[in-house]
């Protein structure tokens, strides 16, 4: 399905509100791919449709991903911030036709991160966290970041993620974990 397709089907999953914020991570991931030389129509597919699941409720998102969500533990099979990730993979694929392997990964992987990560999963995972409308603390320093060196800003991200998970006393994913010590090999070539 092209963009102009996909911008009219996908108010049928999704508010108001997300589609605003989706539209933003769709230009936000178009900038990055231009100065990061990755795919840009690739990047705008992947940022429109990486939050289609957002707005499921629960059951549904467990339906979609039944198959992976065997493999998931308990915590997460509860936890629709972390599922609509997978689901949101799902439909991608079932109602919006996209077959492209890197577009799916980029939608699966935009909530936790993960580890070796591809150029354009790193530029959906920054641009939903920088995209226009967002406006928590030290989403400035993680914008200026984006537009200098895509890792730093990764670091950055991963490290306010964790940090905000810990003095919250949240669970952490492991591949939340497995991502910064990842990026922070990249960046930091560390011992
Ligand atoms: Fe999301
Ligand atoms: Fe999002």
């Amino acid at each position: 399905m092209n963009i102009e397709n996909i911008v009219k089907k996908l108010p049928e999953y999704i508010t108001e509100d997300r589609m605003k914020h989706c539209i933003g991570v769709m230009k936000t991931a178009a900038e990055l791919a231009e100065k990061y030389k990755a795919d840009r129509r690739k990047a705008e597919i992947a940022g429109l449709l990486h939050d289609v699941a957002r707005d499921l409720e629960l059951a549904q998102m467990v339906s979609l991903c039944a198959d992976r969500v065997k493999n998931l533990n308990d915590y997460v099979k509860q936890n629709k911030l972390l599922l609509h990730s997978y689901a949101g993979r799902v439909l991608a694929e079932r109602d919006f036709g996209i077959r492209d392997k890197e577009i799916l990964s980029a939608i699966e992987k935009h909530t936790t991160g993960s580890n070796n990560m591809s150029l354009l999963e790193k530029i959906i995972f920054v641009s939903d966290y920088i995209e226009p409308s967002r406006s928590f603390r030290g989403v400035k320093k993680a914008r200026k970041l984006a537009y200098s060196d895509l890792n730093s800003a990764m670091l950055y991200i991963y490290r306010s993620i964790l940090i905000h998970l810990l003095r919250e006393v949240r669970y952490v994913c492991v591949e939340t974990l497995e991502g910064y010590n990842s990026i922070l090999m990249e960046v930091k070539k560390v011992e």
